[in-house]
């Protein structure tokens, strides 16, 4: 398990020293906080937010959607809940802007155990501000299932050029068949059941890689003062990365991949397979006694206009923000290989 360093201090986001590393996108928040408020989970007065599979929505759900992420679009540009304000929220954690609290070292979120944390309290402010410019105290995102063959290609909702769903940049993928690692195919009627296969195992092997393991599920300790990049986890190689190059465009390039919308979904599937992951028995306990990892913090723009400051024992449990995930079938967790 994760050692204990002498001293040791979890990190945490600096908001007044974000630097702009990278000018063309200008990441770092537009607006300087006068107050940071400290995040609490709330009570659970609405039902919970059932996440489905972006392939299986209805026309109803799809359009509150499409129309929640074009009414984001529409914000002022340096709106704090504007899409690419919102999209540069991820930038700032990847490009070397953000700074750790008190310290000149940059905040990176990939490349260590804060991937999943990270990822998470990301896409719930995200999903509530959407849910709050429609008025719908449920909305959900929806999740790009791309672990079971019948989401294996990008879902039918961010393929229409004329949605606030779509990234014009995009390659016309089309209906080209995913590769979540070394499944590349000719897209071939004969090619497919092979890329199948070999994508659902690339699943088992990942997801069972870091079964037994923290460090090899969540990726390796990352404290107040550590450098980038200790180490990420099995699943953060692939399937998480294999599907950014696979889906090309801003979906490729870290600092750029938020600006493409179908980035959400893709990211809760991986917080969803996170979520397997946490309930399967025994598997909770396992890191969740380092207060490094447990105290470590981000600052976010919550739907209610607030820099919010959160911690990652606060996003442990999904209930507990609000949410869960449609249980759909796992046709790779017990495959035979
Ligand atoms: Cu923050 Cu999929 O990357």
């Amino acid at each position: 398990q994760f050692g204990f360093p002498a001293r040791s201090k979890p990190v945490s986001t600096d908001p007044n020293n974000c630097l702009n590393l990278m000018p063309e996108l200008k990441c770092c928040p537009d607006r300087n906080p006068k107050k940071i408020v400290d995040f609490k989970l709330q009570p659970q007065s609405s039902p919970l937010r059932v996440r489905r599979p972006a392939h299986a929505l209805d026309t109803e759900e799809a359009q509150k959607y499409e129309r929640a992420t074009a009414l984001m679009r529409a914000l002022p540009d340096n709106h704090p809940w504007n899409f690419v304000q919102q999209a540069n929220t991820h930038c700032a954690y990847c490009s070397g802007s953000h700074r750790q609290l008190g310290l000149n070292i940059s905040f990176e979120i990939h490349g260590s155990w804060h991937f999943f944390t990270w990822h998470r309290a990301y896409l719930y402010f995200y999903e509530r501000i959407l849910g709050k410019l429609i008025n719908d105290t449920t909305f959900a995102l929806p999740f790009w299932n791309w672990d079971d063959p019948s989401g294996m290609s990008i879902p039918p909702i961010y393929r229409d050029n004329s949605s606030s769903l779509s990234n014009p940049t995009r390659y016309l993928i089309g209906l080209k068949f995913i590769d979540l690692g070394g499944c590349e195919g000719n897209n071939t009627v004969e090619s497919l059941p092979m890329q199948r296969q070999c994508n659902l195992q690339v699943m088992h092997r990942q997801f069972i890689a870091g079964f037994n393991s923290s460090s090899l599920f969540y990726g390796s300790p990352y404290r107040a003062g550590d450098n980038s990049f200790p180490g990420g986890g099995a699943i953060e190689s692939s399937p998480h990365s294999s599907v950014h190059r696979f889906t090309s465009s801003d979906m490729s390039i870290v600092t750029r991949a938020a600006r493409d919308p179908i980035f959400f979904a893709h990211h809760a599937n991986i917080d969803r397979l996170w979520a397997i992951w946490e309930s399967i028995p025994g598997n909770g306990s396992k890191v969740f006694n380092d207060k490094d990892f447990l105290e470590a913090s981000f600052l976010f723009w919550d739907e209610n206009m607030q820099l919010v400051r959160i911690m990652v024992r606060d996003v442990i449990d999904t209930r507990k923000l609000g949410y869960v995930y449609e249980q759909v079938p796992l046709p790779w967790m017990n495959l035979k290989t």
